[in-house]
């Protein structure tokens, strides 16, 4: 985008899936079906022969007609403002999760919103969190005029480099925001220990790591706030809604005022009575009875597809390891599940004859797999959402000019290793694509092997 376009032209113009979420990306999926050429099956389906994988994958998000029923109850009592569902829904998400309280809100990003304001962070302070992500992480901290300090990731295992907390950290430094990218999870034993030791607040962005462990013990219930996403493409899908979890009843008791207009905690929504009156600031962020139902149905089957999901993801990430040239990233000690939100690897282009890995992700598609290479080389520090926000007239009354200046600003909170990643990673799209048999997941791992066998020739083409 060049970059003397007018805020408003900008506005015009942007693309949604520039800074968009994973689910917002283009994914690489072949054109395979009924018409393809089996007898080519040897050649690279990008090269003219037939796919190795072909009739697609199991749809996501999945409803079934005997789920109709349940839901067409819920519009039919015409109760659709918050009500039992959710508060069952919460009680179910909040025990599922091993946290004592859930507050069910309407997505991720105002999880995390609603977080930052609740834990009072604001100006002056810094929060320190990992640069692999995208903007819905960062708005939070933003709306409280603080200010965000990137740690850079371990390229080997995609999640914040606990060492890089460390360095960062200052006096001002308030809470650490991990993000569990693609559904893996971050050393959360050593980030409570560090924030131990500095006294300092933890948010997980827990929006792709649904069900994720480490030692049992759920991604989202380490700090002291975690932060869920339900929309269409994560593994709990409700299309749209979130929630944040926490053991920290006035923490949850204050959440709750927020997301119901600063009423006293104990008002319920929906009583109008004279006495009620905003008594803090709030917002209205409530999910509705409709949208908990939705979460209800897909709960019946949650645990049952993530245990899926875990058995193909583990056989394929073992599988994958025996080619050269791909590297699934490496698991932190202790982690015992994992939400395959996404199913990522490293790419070593050298033992692909040199294959760029943008043709390779290109190739892989092409054999019928459903795969991107992650986030664009585009970092959250670099982004005009930063240059404009450290701009604006607030943050000017607030912080000194020498503190907003971009170009000192992006050096400081430079990451060597997540440019690096940009360059090297594969995420394959494993929500619906995991919840197949065996023959699928071999499917994958034979097409990457016809890859390997044909670089030279793909790489030419
Ligand atoms: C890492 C991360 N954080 C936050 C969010 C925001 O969640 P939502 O889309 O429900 O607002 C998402 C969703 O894509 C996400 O992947």
């Amino acid at each position: 985008m060049p970059t003397n376009l007018s805020r408003r032209s900008f506005l015009k113009t942007g693309s949604a899936g520039a800074i968009g979420g994973a689910f917002a990306m283009a994914s690489v999926t072949a054109a395979s079906g009924p018409g393809a050429k089996k007898s080519d099956v040897a050649a690279p389906a990008i090269l003219g022969g037939a796919p190795v994988h072909q009739g697609g994958w199991p749809k996501w998000p999945q409803w079934e007609a005997a789920d109709d029923p349940q839901l067409a109850e819920v519009m039919k009592r015409g109760v659709w403002s918050r009500a039992k569902l959710v508060t069952e829904f919460e009680e179910k998400w909040a025990k599922l999760i091993g946290n004592k309280h859930a507050l069910a809100v309407v997505n991720g990003t105002n999880a995390l919103s609603a977080a930052f304001m609740e834990l009072d962070v604001g100006p002056g302070d810094e929060v320190i969190m990992s640069p692999y992500t995208f903007s819905a992480s960062i708005f939070g901290i933003l709306y409280q005029k603080a200010i965000p300090v990137f740690a850079d990731i371990d390229p080997t295992t995609y999640q914040i480099d606990p060492e890089k907390i460390r360095a960062k950290i200052t006096p001002r430094t308030k809470a650490i925001l991990p993000v569990h990218i693609c559904g893996f999870p971050s050393d959360m034993e050593t980030i409570m220990k560090i924030a131990r030791e500095h006294n300092l607040f933890v948010v997980e962005d827990a929006c792709q790591a649904h069900l994720s462990s480490i030692r049992g013990r759920k991604m989202g219930s380490f700090g002291h706030a975690g932060c869920f996403s339900f929309q269409t493409s994560k593994i709990m899908p409700i299309g749209e809604g979130g929630a944040i979890t926490t053991d920290d009843g006035n923490f949850k008791d204050r959440l709750y005022s927020y997301h119901n207009y600063g009423y006293a905690s104990s008002i319920a929504p929906g009583t109008y009575a004279s006495t009620i009156h905003s008594y803090r600031l709030g917002n209205k962020i409530r999910m509705a009875e409709y949208q908990a139902a939705i979460g209800l149905i897909q709960l019946q089957r949650f645990e049952a597809q993530h245990r899926t999901r875990n058995e193909n993801g583990n056989w394929l990430r073992a599988k994958l390891a025996e080619i050269p040239g791909i590297k699934p990233i490496r698991l932190y000690d202790g982690v015992d599940s994992l939400s395959y939100y996404m199913c990522p690897f490293i790419y070593d282009a050298q033992a692909f004859q040199g294959l760029p890995r943008d043709k390779f992700v290109k190739a892989l598609g092409a054999e019928g797999v459903s795969v991107t290479g992650g986030y664009p080389n585009d970092p959250l520090y670099t982004q005009g959402l930063l240059r404009e926000t450290l701009a604006s007239r607030t943050y000017r009354k607030l912080y000194p000019a020498a503190e907003l200046d971009f170009a000192k600003y992006k050096e400081r909170n430079h990451c060597p290793k997540l440019l690096e990643t940009f360059q090297t990673s594969v995420w394959l799209n494993s929500t619906g694509m995991f919840l197949g048999s065996r023959q699928d997941m071999a499917d994958i791992v034979d097409a990457v092997w016809k890859i390997q066998k044909h670089a030279e020739r793909i790489k030419n083409a």
